[in-house]
């Protein structure tokens, strides 16, 4: 009977179904919408879009390899058509699940990498594609650290950055990629290395606010962070 039982607990842990769960928080006084997008060849998470009140939390299991990004929608209402929308970060899908589409920058971007080859999970938080939200990534896991963008760049972004709401608040800060959409901002043609693409006065601004994130696409490595695979993450937002 013992080793019936061994072998059973054997064959469980050698299929890996010992998930991992991503706690999601709501700490900002509004509700936010988030979303989830699993990268390439990899199923979606069982929920890739729900409503988050003031104060909850939601808990999502995720496959011990997994690899994709997470962001909050703020502002959402459902138009008259019957469209679900939001100001920020929207995902275009017209429903609370994103079922597939990403954000539309400007989005605060949490990436993770669970289960590597190498045991190790990686994860950042990108300020590449703009910002709507502050978040911190809180990994539960043994020898990891976590990450935060604990300020609100909206009150900081320049005029020609802001993504602005019909009375006039900032909702989101574009990047100035986006903004603007030339190769020194983008990373892109001649500057499309690290060696030629460097920090402007716009990265600065999101660097300066959230230095542990990324502020543009070669920003240095100490915005990636790593944790042994295997932990549960907490990802609150507006910690
Ligand atoms: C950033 O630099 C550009 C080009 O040099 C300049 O036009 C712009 O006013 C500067 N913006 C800020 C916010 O410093």
């Amino acid at each position: 009977m013992k080793t019936l039982l061994l072998s059973l607990l054997l064959a469980l842990l050698a299929t890996g179904s010992s998930a991992v769960t991503f706690t999601l928080k709501n700490n900002c006084p509004y509700p936010i919408w988030p979303g989830t997008l699993s990268g390439k060849g990899t199923p979606q998470l069982p929920s890739t879009g729900f409503e988050l009140p003031p104060g909850q939390t939601y808990q999502l299991p995720v496959p011990p390899q997994w690899s994709g990004r997470l962001w909050a929608r703020t502002l959402c209402a459902t138009d008259r058509t019957g469209k679900f929308v939001c100001a920020t970060a929207d995902c275009a899908s017209g429903q609370v699940a994103c079922n597939g589409a990403g954000a539309i920058p400007p989005a605060t971007l949490v990436e993770l990498t669970l289960g590597s080859s190498t045991g190790k999970d990686f994860f950042d938080i990108s300020l590449v594609d703009g910002y709507n939200i502050q978040v911190s990534v809180v990994p539960t896991g043994q020898g990891c650290s976590s990450t935060s963008c604990p300020v609100n760049v909206n009150s900081r972004c320049p005029p020609e950055l802001a993504l602005l709401g019909s009375d006039g608040a900032v909702l989101a800060c574009k990047s100035a990629c986006l903004a603007f959409n030339q190769p020194q901002y983008c990373c892109s043609g001649a500057y499309a290395s690290p060696e030629t693409c460097h920090p402007t006065n716009y990265s600065m601004i999101f660097k300066n606010a959230c230095p542990q994130a990324y502020s543009y696409a070669f920003d240095d490595k100490s915005s990636t962070f790593t944790c042994n695979s295997g932990g549960d993450y907490n990802i609150i937002f507006c910690p």
